[in-house]
């Protein structure tokens, strides 16, 4: 593999860019338009330069890096890549048109891949030309640090699509875990109902938000407990991966819990928008309730 296309320019769309320049191959990142493309490849060039701050990498090897990634318009540029990895919203309209597209200007080889994190990979597959060639690639979350990724074949996938996906997921310097094409794969199904557990226990308050952050970091040894951990993934990402698992399973434990719609309702989506759970305008996140 030589160079890939990444579809999608926001958190992980950037992370997966970065870490794919950094291990030595070409990137072509792309969004709705070129701006939130260049945006994001100026976001890369901030993270590199503070792994640069922080004597992590050499000068030379993150401007290679940054070198690696141009920033495209559309997919038109990525007739020649070796695979695409679709990185955007979790919504099932948007990566049908984003599959359909794509399909249009892509090599006959060219490994299409999606960072889904619940969306069933066998259905999305009907979106592209070549199911064979379709497979799961799901990331975590910030994807540079992050030691795994998930790799999903669908039932169509082909066996030698799926070993080259492993190969390149190594390739990263990540883990992989195989997946069978189920709801939520493995980590968002034992994350997702813990989060939403969490908002649960919250609305009827039980403890307060703190005291719920803390109870996880300290009694589980986790980095951070699962409300500050669901502004981080992005409220409404939480509510659209509960509500894909929902809808596939009709399993009641997956439903979401009536305070996490509030928030994503009000607005509220965590990190990314200065206020989830915890309200981050200041110094120190402070709770919102
Ligand atoms: N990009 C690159 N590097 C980052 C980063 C980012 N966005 N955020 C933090 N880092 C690096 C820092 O540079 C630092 O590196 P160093 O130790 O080499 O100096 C290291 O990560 C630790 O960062 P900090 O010291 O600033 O902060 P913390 O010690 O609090 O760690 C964290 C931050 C790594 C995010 C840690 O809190 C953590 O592991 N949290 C849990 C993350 C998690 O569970 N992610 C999975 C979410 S689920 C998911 O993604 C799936 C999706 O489908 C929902």
């Amino acid at each position: 593999m030589q160079t890939i296309g990444v579809i999608g320019a926001g958190q992980m769309g950037s992370g997966i860019a970065q870490t794919i320049a950094q291990n030595g191959l070409k990137v072509l990142l792309t969004d709705r338009d070129l701006a939130i493309a260049e945006q994001s490849r100026a976001g890369i060039e901030r993270a590199l330069g503070k792994l640069v701050a922080k004597s992590k990498i050499e000068v030379a090897d993150a401007e290679a890096a940054l070198a690696r990634i141009e920033a495209v318009g559309d997919v038109g540029p990525m007739a020649d890549a070796d695979m695409i990895i679709e990185a955007a919203t979790e919504k099932e309209e948007i990566k049908q048109a984003i599959f359909e597209n794509a399909g249009k200007v892509l090599s006959q080889d060219a490994i299409m891949a999606s960072n889904t994190s619940s969306i069933p990979i066998t259905r999305m597959a009907n979106w592209t030309p070549d199911a064979g060639r379709f497979i799961g690639l799901h990331f975590f979350n910030p994807v540079p640090v992050m030691g795994l990724i998930e790799v999903i074949p669908g039932l169509a996938t082909d066996k030698a699509v799926t070993d080259r996906t492993i190969a390149f997921a190594k390739r990263l310097g990540k883990e992989v875990v195989l997946s069978q094409d189920e709801p939520g794969f493995v980590v968002n199904r034992i994350l997702l109902p813990m989060i939403n557990e969490a908002v649960f226990v919250l609305g009827q308050s039980t403890a307060s938000m703190e005291d719920i952050d803390l109870g996880c970091r300290l009694g589980l040894n986790h980095p951070m407990g699962p409300l500050q951990l669901a502004d981080f993934v992005g409220l409404d990402t939480c509510l659209d991966i509960l509500r894909v698992i929902y809808r596939t399973t009709r399993d009641s434990k997956y439903r979401p819990a009536p305070l996490l719609v509030k928030y994503v309702e009000a607005g509220w989506l965590g990190r990314k928008t200065g206020r989830g759970f915890y309200d981050y305008s200041g110094d120190a996140p402070v709770p919102t309730r």
